[in-house]
């Protein structure tokens, strides 16, 4: 009896929980599956965004960028390199560099470099003019319009090369920011680097004097950006035209290496035999220069011609000068050989000062650049150490092998034919015979 009471007395009680019981679990169901819900949203929004993530970042330049998407024949050409990335399974590609490239509207260009005015023109190498530009939005570039007459690639192949350039950065390597295609017009649109290029300090008429540190960050940096190039970059990129205008300034007189990677827009046999290659062959390794042997060792031996004209403040050619005087190495070699090499240095630099040991191991690094034999020149990374840390050579360097330019009877028609002959180094020949 007392127990039914008690039944009773509890039942209505429990009549009156059950429904609050039920809805407090329903909610539990709910949120439950709002949060599961939002997960499966999140996690697919983060997969869509990572398919899409390339294409997206080629369109969403500033305004001023023509978009890829808007040139159908580009989309398509787009779509095809992405998708070829993507079987590839490059990890590297979504989150590489590409995020960067924009396509450049011929009309956006044409408006910043002022109708390619002369006026904004900063030079004309081998491979077109450079124009300099200003962007909508302030930013300087340099524009360099690509010479039709010599780059025959279509357009998908201009674009994957531009890939393959823009996904290779370092801090002493120039940034491509973009390029244009406008019909058979191929353009590409450097960031602008305000003290323009070193040949216009050492061997131009700028009379700003560069001090002895500036000179040697800027052989260090060049030793960097070279090292980047041939060892540790994920494309192993042999420069081919190392030389003084090729080697660009920054407002802190921090070298960027230009230029590297143009040789892909042409084809190859135009490349090595351009108008302008005779302008620069006093930095051509001579196994490239006449047998067409190219390594990187080729980039080597231009960088130790480009350390004596740092120190020097000279051309490596110059036939203005006294007989023994024309080449650089030649006349290094022979200050060297009479312990009279610091007679080499600027006189300029003498007057202002500079550290005598770092200058002596400069022109050591630059000797074994310039050893006649490829093997003997040792590689970027090797360089690199030596200059940093400014270890103690135990190498010693042989003579020097450099291509004599001295006029000769009978060399008229055979330009090629007088190089070879110019090699003065006896070990070279040898090797040769
Ligand atoms: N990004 C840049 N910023 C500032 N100036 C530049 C830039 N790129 C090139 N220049 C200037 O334009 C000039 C011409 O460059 P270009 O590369 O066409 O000729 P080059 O270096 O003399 O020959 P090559 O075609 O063999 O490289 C350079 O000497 C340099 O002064
Ligand atoms: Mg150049």
């Amino acid at each position: 009896m007392p127990l039914r009471v008690l039944q009773e007395a509890t039942s209505p009680s429990n009549e009156s929980h059950a429904p609050q019981h039920k809805s407090g679990s329903s909610l539990f169901y709910i949120l439950g599956g709002l949060v599961v819900l939002a997960i499966v949203l999140i996690f697919l929004y983060v997969v869509w965004k990572r398919i899409k993530r390339p294409a997206q970042t080629m369109t969403v330049a500033s305004k001023e960028h023509q978009e890829f998407g808007k040139h159908n024949e580009s989309a398509e050409v787009m779509k095809m390199i992405f998708s070829s990335n993507q079987q590839s399974g490059s990890k590297e590609f979504f989150s590489g560099n590409l995020r960067t490239i924009s396509c450049f509207d011929y009309q956006t260009l044409k408006k910043a470099t002022e109708n390619f005015h002369p006026d904004n023109l900063l030079g004309s190498g081998g491979f077109g003019p450079v124009y300099q530009g200003k962007l909508v939005d302030g930013r300087l570039v340099a524009v360099k319009k690509l010479a039709l007459n010599k780059s025959q690639q279509g357009e998908k192949e201009f674009l994957v090369e531009v890939r393959t350039i823009t996904s290779i950065q370092h801090k002493n390597l120039v940034r491509l920011l973009g390029c244009c295609v406008d019909g058979p017009q191929r353009l590409l649109v450097y960031e602008y680097m305000k003290n323009r290029s070193l040949d216009l300090f050492i061997h131009g008429n700028s009379d700003q004097f560069l001090n002895w540190s500036t000179r040697f960050q800027i052989i260090l940096g060049v030793a960097r950006g070279l090292q980047y190039l041939h060892e540790d970059s994920h494309q192993r990129i042999v420069h081919r035209d190392i030389k003084a205008s090729n080697i660009l300034l920054d407002d802190k007189f921090h070298p960027r290496i230009g230029d590297f990677g143009l040789a892909r827009f042409f084809p190859e046999d135009q490349a090595y035999l351009s108008t302008q290659f005779a302008g620069t062959l006093g930095y051509t390794a001579p196994e490239y220069a006449i047998r067409g042997e190219l390594s990187e060792k080729a980039d080597i031996y231009s960088f130790g011609v480009l350390v004596l004209e740092i120190i020097c403040c000279r051309k490596n050619t110059e036939h203005t000068l006294p007989s023994e005087m024309q080449y650089l190495p030649e006349y290094a070699w022979k200050l060297y050989e009479n312990a009279r090499i610091l007679d080499i240095v600027d006189p300029k630099l003498r007057e202002h000062g500079f550290v005598e040991k770092d200058v002596m191991q400069a022109n050591h690094v630059a000797f074994l650049c310039l050893q006649p034999h490829a093997h003997l020149r040792p590689p970027m990374s090797e360089i690199v150490a030596l200059l940093t840390f400014k270890i103690e050579m135990v190498t010693t360097p042989m003579r020097p092998a450099f291509l004599d330019r001295r006029p000769r009877k009978g060399d008229e028609n055979h330009p090629l034919e007088a190089l070879s002959q110019g090699f003065t180094s006896p070990i070279y020949l040898k090797a040769s015979d």
